[in-house]
């Protein structure tokens, strides 16, 4: 027997992204489940950031940010960059940072950085999903074969919208 019940977006995990993104020497993390690929030529991914948050105000301004990919070992920061907004408290000593192209901070500690700029803005009622063009990326190279990066050497976490954390599931194929 189905139940009607409200719509809403559903996905079954999200993926677990640190956005870096820095103004002027102001640099800030948050945590973002809201994350996705969009195509392969040009390398395009979104996030979707919610208007009154610091990130959102930093990315408008910066028109850069970046994409790293935390392990599991990261999950109490990853946990403190997701409950804490920079407006109130200043996360920029969270991580150590290594800069790309355009002055771009990206998390040392992440085995896996994209570094973006904003492609494309689409204005929502309450968020704004920032579209980025992944203009560099690094891998710790113990996550690369053949300079793919594998997800499983990754250690990647996925979230729910629940606020459970969870390790990727084990390879039935
Ligand atoms: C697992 C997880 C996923 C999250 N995903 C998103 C997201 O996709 N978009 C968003 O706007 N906020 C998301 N948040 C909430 C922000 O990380 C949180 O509100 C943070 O304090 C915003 O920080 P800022 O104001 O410094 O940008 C998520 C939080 C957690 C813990």
């Amino acid at each position: 027997m189905k139940k009607s019940i409200s719509p809403r977006p559903f996905v079954a995990a999200m993926p677990v992204v640190l956005v870096a993104v820095k103004n002027d020497e102001n640099i800030n993390f948050a945590t973002h489940g809201m994350y996705g690929q969009l195509c392969n030529e040009p390398p395009l991914i979104y996030i979707s950031v919610i208007k009154n948050h610091l990130t959102a105000k930093m990315i408008n301004n910066a028109n850069t940010f970046s994409i790293n990919i935390p392990n599991s070992q990261l999950l109490e920061k990853i946990k403190f960059c997701g409950n804490v907004t920079g407006i109130e408290k200043d996360k920029s000593q969270t991580f150590d940072v290594f800069y790309g192209e355009n002055d771009v901070p990206m998390i040392s500690e992440c085995p896996v950085n994209m570094n973006c700029k904003v492609y494309k803005i689409i204005d929502t009622k309450d968020m704004f999903v920032f579209i980025g063009q992944v203009v560099e990326m690094y891998s710790d190279e113990e996550c690369l074969a053949s300079d793919q990066v594998i997800a499983t050497k990754v250690d990647p976490l996925l979230c729910t919208i629940q606020g459970k954390f969870f390790k990727m599931g084990i390879e039935i194929e």
